[in-house]
């Protein structure tokens, strides 16, 4: 594709060399067996720095919940609080494969809210696709989103916002009845629809089989090598925490102990008054200051 420019949410957006990613390239990804990096990001400055490192496929998860705002599960996610940080990861990042993710009950109520509230990641967000986290009992509801020419990328295996229903945070297809179902649900999200697969904590073989079988690019998160891409959540990676991260996760930073020691500097460098100096602030000119303590003398603390 040779695109110079691209029009996002009415915005003309100037491209320079950089293409827009769509659906089709993460599909022509797959065909030519091209593996997929993806992260999560929840804001402007990082989604910047994500386009640098060259990650072009960004998913704005619903762990917002909990990595930014501190809630113990994605439940608390609601549609109002995604849109926030989707809206300003899509102005970081104008050219990338952007995933909004749709939080527990935008989806579950109606296939008629659900449609509503897949455009509102669209037009709002700027997303080019919406995850749902599903099982066949959502076949209805993916066809429904897809019919309204809503790309749909089906979380299947561990799903979070089911929590309470599937009673813990387990890996996924562990039994060959399992699998075998976890299989099925995949071909059940292909033929409603979806244009990608996400699979979150299925075992390997299962994740293997079912990026062999499909044609869609599947998505894996902690869920084996065999996957077309992988996903995984930004603040796990570059360690920009002080909590306990699932053992699946590889980390490739400890942001978390950098930025508690640049802060720890910065404190302790205002209380020895080491900054701000003069130098640091801007100091009036000679005649200026000069005419301003013949007017009145040096100001007393109660007028600053
Ligand atoms: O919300 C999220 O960040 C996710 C990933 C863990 C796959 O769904």
């Amino acid at each position: 594709m040779d695109v110079e420019h691209w029009r996002i949410g009415g915005i003309l957006l100037g491209m320079g060399t950089r293409e827009k990613i769509t659906i089709s390239h993460l599909h022509a990804w797959k065909r030519e067996r091209k593996k997929i990096p993806v992260i999560t990001c929840y804001d402007y400055s990082t989604a910047r720095m994500v386009v640098d490192a060259g990650i072009d496929v960004i998913l704005v998860g619903d762990t917002y919940a909990e990595v930014c705002l501190g809630f113990d599960s994605t439940i608390s996610a609601t549609i109002d609080l995604m849109l926030v940080p989707t809206a300003a990861v899509r102005r970081g990042a104008p050219q990338a494969f952007l995933i909004g993710d749709m939080p527990f009950m935008s989806y579950q109520v109606s296939n008629a809210e659900a449609v509503v509230n897949a455009g509102r990641f669209m037009t709002e967000g700027g997303c080019d696709c919406v995850k749902l986290e599903v099982d066949r009992r959502f076949e209805s509801c993916v066809r429904a989103i897809t019919r309204a020419s809503i790309p749909v990328m089906a979380h299947l295996g561990l799903r979070p916002q089911s929590i309470h229903q599937m009673g813990g945070y387990r890996y996924q297809g562990k039994t060959a009845d399992e699998a075998e179902r976890l299989m099925e649900d995949a071909r059940i999200m292909a033929g409603a629809g979806a244009s990608a697969l996400l699979l979150e904590a299925v075992t390997n073989e299962v994740a293997a089989a079912i990026s062999e079988e499909t044609t869609l690019p599947v998505i894996g998160c902690i869920s084996g090598p065999a996957c077309d891409g992988q996903v995984l959540v930004l603040h796990d990676v570059l360690g920009y925490s002080t909590e306990h991260k699932p053992g699946a996760v590889k980390t490739y930073a400890s942001l978390g102990d950098t930025v508690t020691h640049a802060l720890k500097d910065y404190a302790a460098d205002i209380r020895n008054q080491v900054y701000p100096t003069q130098k640091q602030g801007r100091a009036m000119s000679a005649g200026e200051s000069e005419k301003l303590a013949r007017k009145d003398g040096p100001r007393s603390p109660s007028r600053r």
